[in-house]
């Protein structure tokens, strides 16, 4: 079949399981469709979904969530949350997956929509092509049970309770929505997206326990249990699906806590890259760490997107940046921070101080890879002294971002 002869449509309510099936087969699930039905009709957005179509039937399909993202200084703003990325076997490496991705990035450039694009990748090499640069990392634990705390933690003098599933929502939600509004990458979360987050179906649950919630007046988490025993003893495992805390003593309380529960031998625990929780514990190396690649940004329009952030300290750069896949973001701009952080980016035609990439200002946006990391693998190049560690101070946040909540 020639590559014309596939035609790109948005979905309809209808197309829930025919889309749902493509993506079910797409990872591997094939026996799970109807649980797929399920979870996405959660989340289903079917007029920002798209089908790549082939002889009646969907080649590829892609979606739209709409969310919002914490940025540095400003809070939640709104993203154009890409997922439910899939491409039918027998159509793949043909250029369906590039027909979904201009479709929905031309499409936000030319509607004046969100101006920043975010997903998760099931391989990174995947995405960098249209323009996405890794923008969170995040480290997933294993610790050992019961692993102590060196002196002098403060666990402060709140109590963790556990609080049944079907009372647990109204309490936690106060919580997780304090703590996005100013941890950098965190999303913002309506109803549907927390059932979704929440889902106990058998998929998720993977042999371990429904969901369970410790609760403190300034935090939560969510964790599964397993069971499990060897010749020594009793090796059962605490998963955590999400802890939010919002004071240093909610953290070090919750922690305790799931470090605790008995029967464990382990607890996992996915964190952001500077998580304290090694400078809580007597024995950092407790706890075993790897790191991954986690959200992925695109800056759809860079005039647009770069402003929606806060920046460290005053730049007045010229940028030469290269974007093959969105041409409308290629070329100069005049980048200018003032004295409070306050950004704007005009079309330039002064001598550029920097080149770069607008995956690689992407990449740099939440503040998680520095512009003079990025300069080192050669992926930013310097023309005026300086100009790279202006524009690596300015673009640093506080922390580190963190997202946690795979889309
Ligand atoms: C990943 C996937 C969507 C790619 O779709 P596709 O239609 O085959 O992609 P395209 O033909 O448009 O490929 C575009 C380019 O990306 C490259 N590419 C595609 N998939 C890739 C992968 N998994 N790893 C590395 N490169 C990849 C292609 O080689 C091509 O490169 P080129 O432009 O240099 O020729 C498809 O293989 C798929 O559905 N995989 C399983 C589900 C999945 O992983 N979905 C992504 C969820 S985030």
């Amino acid at each position: 079949m020639a590559n014309d002869d596939y035609s790109i449509r948005p979905l309809t309510g209808d197309d829930l399981p025919e889309f749902s099936a493509l993506l079910a087969k797409a990872f591997l699930s094939d026996d799970n469709v109807d649980s797929m039905v399920e979870s996405e009709r959660l989340v289903f957005e079917p007029e920002r979904s798209l089908a790549v179509v082939a002889e009646g039937r969907f080649a590829g399909v892609g979606q739209i969530l709409t969310r919002s993202v914490c940025v540095p200084g400003r809070g939640q703003t709104p993203v154009a949350a890409v997922t439910s990325v899939g491409v039918a076997t027998d159509h793949r490496r043909r250029g369906v997956l590039t027909r979904l991705m201009r479709a929905q990035l031309h499409g936000l450039h030319e509607s004046g929509a969100e101006p920043i694009a975010a997903l998760w990748a099931s391989e990174a090499a995947i995405y960098g092509r249209f323009g996405y640069g890794g923008a969170t990392d995040f480290v997933s634990y294993e610790i050992t049970a019961k692993t102590p705390f060196r002196p002098g933690v403060d666990l402060g003098v709140d109590r963790v309770r556990e609080l049944p599933r079907e009372e647990v929502l109204p309490v936690i939600r106060p919580l997780y929505d304090r703590y996005a509004a100013t941890r950098v990458g965190m999303l913002g979360r309506g109803d549907g997206h927390w059932a979704y987050h929440l889902l106990d179906s058998e998929q998720r649950r993977a042999g371990a326990s429904r969901l369970r919630f410790a609760v403190h007046p300034d935090g939560y988490a969510a964790y599964r249990v397993k069971s499990a025993w060897t010749e020594r003893g009793p090796d059962g495992r605490v998963s955590v699906r999400e802890l939010v805390a919002n004071t240093p003593q909610a953290y070090a309380a919750l922690v305790r806590h799931l470090l605790d529960v008995d029967l464990i031998g382990w607890v996992d625990y996915n964190a952001g890259v500077d998580d304290p929780l090694p400078l809580l514990l007597q024995t950092p190396r407790a706890a075993g760490c790897s790191r991954y690649d986690g959200m992925f940004v695109r800056l759809v329009d860079i005039d647009r997107a770069l402003p929606t952030r806060s920046y460290a300290s005053a730049v007045d750069v010229v940028l030469e940046v290269a974007d093959e896949f969105c041409p409308w973001n290629a070329g100069r701009w005049r980048f200018t921070v003032d004295a409070g952080g306050a950004a704007e980016v005009t079309r330039s035609t002064d001598e550029p101080d920097v080149s770069t990439s607008t995956t690689d200002l992407a990449a740099a946006f939440l503040g998680g890879t520095r512009v003079a990391t990025l300069a080192a693998a050669g992926r930013v190049r310097e023309h005026t002294p300086g100009a790279v560690a202006a524009l690596s101070a300015a673009f640093l946040g506080e922390r580190e971002p963190v997202c946690l909540e795979v889309f």
